[in-house]
């Protein structure tokens, strides 16, 4: 009902929306209206409530509102179900507590937090994940070979690229293997994390962060100069819920695309976008490094780098340009 109320309230922004409007629409009376409004109250909407005049949402911009995004989604795999938590450890931990403990998670769930305190990146590396940010998981379950489920990855980065550059016409580029970048600084990561067996049925979870609404100042000191948000860029906020509706669709066309169609269609957009092909590269592996140019991505999503001396083809590491 919760959600109702909210997707009403967004759906009319800018207006008063009356308790008696709400309670006829939703068949619930105007109590139980108010009651619901008090508990969004809590979560962090801002509901302004003047007596004849009814209910406003003030925040609806920057706060997630799971029956829009899912009413925009109808048709997708991806987003059929969306839970959303205020605040969560970590929203890819969160969708392996739950399939791990066998709770029924269909396949396309999105888990959504408007903060995470214990956010996750690459490498075991700490995500700084403030509020205004978009921080979900997507939970899959592909029929697809362990070697196919590496170019996930890739698929994904340029599905999250394609749909971020909307906001920033011709600005976004991917650092290999799936590192959204504008101009020199990162926007958006994505970990990739299987969950289950491997003889079995296995989930997928594919975690995406993206810094939306976030203001330098908010971005923690150590990534402050590295790091930057659709906010900064676009120089004005954006409605978070057409970043995750657009990005979802997007993750969803792509998902579909390399199910039918494989990788190559997508291995060419994503060497057009790649920021570093054609340039001189430096990949951190284990203890030393490994620097040339980086010729080409390959069909198995493999980095190709020409030290001069020999081909070397790479499927994890960190790059520096
Ligand atoms: C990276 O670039 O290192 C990957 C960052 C992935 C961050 C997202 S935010 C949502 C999901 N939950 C996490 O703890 N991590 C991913």
């Amino acid at each position: 009902m919760r959600d109702e109320i909210l997707s009403q309230l967004y759906w009319r922004q800018g207006e008063y929306v009356s308790g008696q409007e709400l309670a006829d629409k939703l068949g619930i009376t105007r109590v139980a209206v108010w009651k619901n409004i008090e508990a969004l109250k809590e979560e962090g909407y801002l509901i302004e409530a003047v007596s004849r005049k009814g209910y406003l949402l003030r925040n609806g911009k920057e706060m997630i509102i799971p029956g829009v995004v899912k009413a925009e989604l109808r048709g997708c795999l991806l987003g059929r179900d969306i839970i959303y938590y205020s605040q969560l450890d970590s929203t890819n931990e969160e969708a392996k507590r739950r399939i791990n403990a066998g709770c029924k998670v269909e396949e396309g769930t999105v888990i959504v937090a408007g903060r995470q305190t214990a956010g996750r990146g690459r490498m075991g590396r700490k995500w700084e994940s403030p509020a205004g940010g978009l921080w979900f998981s997507v939970v899959l379950s592909p029929e697809l070979a362990v070697s196919e489920l590496a170019l996930l990855s890739l698929v994904f980065a340029r599905a999250v690229a394609k749909s971020l550059d909307t906001f920033l016409p011709g600005g976004c580029q991917i650092k290999w293997p799936n590192d959204v970048y504008v101009k020199g600084r990162k926007l958006a990561g994505i970990l990739l994390e299987l969950s289950g067996e491997m003889d079995r049925a296995h989930y997928l979870v594919a975690g995406v962060g993206i810094n939306v609404n976030v203001a330098r100042e908010d971005l923690a000191g150590e990534i402050r100069d590295a790091a930057t948000s659709l906010y900064i860029e676009a120089g004005r906020k954006v409605d978070i819920n057409k970043v995750l509706t657009g990005v979802l669709k997007s993750m969803d066309d792509y998902y579909n695309l390399f199910r039918e169609r494989g990788f190559s269609p997508i291995r060419e957009e994503f060497k057009a976008c790649c920021m570093h092909l054609g340039r001189k590269v430096r990949v951190k592996r284990g203890e030393g490094y490994i620097e040339g140019i980086n010729e080409d991505i390959d069909f198995m999503g493999n980095m190709v780098i020409n030290t001069g001396k020999e081909i070397i083809r790479i499927s994890t590491g960190d790059v520096s340009i």
